[in-house]
């Protein structure tokens, strides 16, 4: 059978397939199980402060009386507790150390950037992807696309995390700006080891012209989570 080995920015992989961060990849079962079937790589669920997720983590869009035309992208960062998937972690390299296992990050201070660096080191990522591409949810509290969209800030951040960063480090992008080249060239700037595109297209699936809210309708079930 052909090689299909890959070294990637320094992160070395059984092949080039890696799964992106998002539903697929909310817990160590679930990636194990992915890798279980044949995936070289896996970017970890955004690790941050947990936030609640509304249950739905797709709204649908419907066109012309046809069910399902397309989706889009309601979920935020994990909701699970950053103990449990440092844990979960530790346990997937011990049991697929030749395996990619690349830690998603997103929090808010120098401090916390510096400190989940260390934890995931820690629990044995293979590699660091900084996510500033989430396009709700967490923009408005100053991070993901908030980040991505402004070149300064995203260099600060990522200088902050490449003064202790040990393994490789990758910035996410997001597509919603103008000119993609001037965060990449920021991200280069500050150290990075590379970039990977893209996060989410920001997008509505629909608007209530009654209450002026958009679709899908979710209730927002705590102070600090919810779409
Ligand atoms: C439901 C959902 C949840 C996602 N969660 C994350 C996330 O936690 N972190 C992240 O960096 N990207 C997240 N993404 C973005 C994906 O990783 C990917 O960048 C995006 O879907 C574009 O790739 P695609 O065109 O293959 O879907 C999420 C996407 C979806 C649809």
């Amino acid at each position: 059978m052909a090689d299909l080995h890959i070294n990637f920015a320094g992160i070395k992989s059984p092949n080039p397939f890696w799964l992106a961060s998002g539903p697929p990849t909310n817990s160590g079962y679930q990636i194990m199980k992915a890798f279980d079937q044949g995936w070289g790589g896996a970017v970890w669920k955004t690790l941050g402060v947990p936030v609640v997720n509304v249950s739905s983590r797709y709204g649908a869009i419907n066109h012309r009386g046809s069910r399902v035309v397309g989706f889009n992208n309601i979920e935020l960062i994990t909701d699970r507790r950053l103990c449990d998937n440092l844990r979960e972690m530790e346990e997937v390299k011990k049991y697929f150390p030749d395996h990619a296992v690349i830690a998603s990050l997103m929090v808010q201070t120098k401090k916390e950037w510096q400190q989940i660096v260390l934890d995931v080191q820690n629990a044995g990522a293979d590699g660091i992807e900084l996510n500033f591409g989430c396009p709700h949810g967490m923009c408005e509290r100053g991070m993901g696309s908030a980040v991505g969209q402004e070149p300064e800030v995203l260099e600060t951040i990522t200088r902050w995390v490449m003064e202790v960063a040990k393994i490789p480090v990758i910035v996410k992008l997001t597509p919603n700006i103008s000119d993609i080249t001037e965060p990449a060239q920021a991200a280069r700037r500050a150290g990075a080891n590379a970039i990977s595109l893209i996060n989410t297209i920001q997008s509505l699936v629909g608007v209530d012209i009654d209450k002026f809210v958009t679709y899908p309708v979710v209730e927002n079930h705590s102070s600090n989570g919810g779409y």
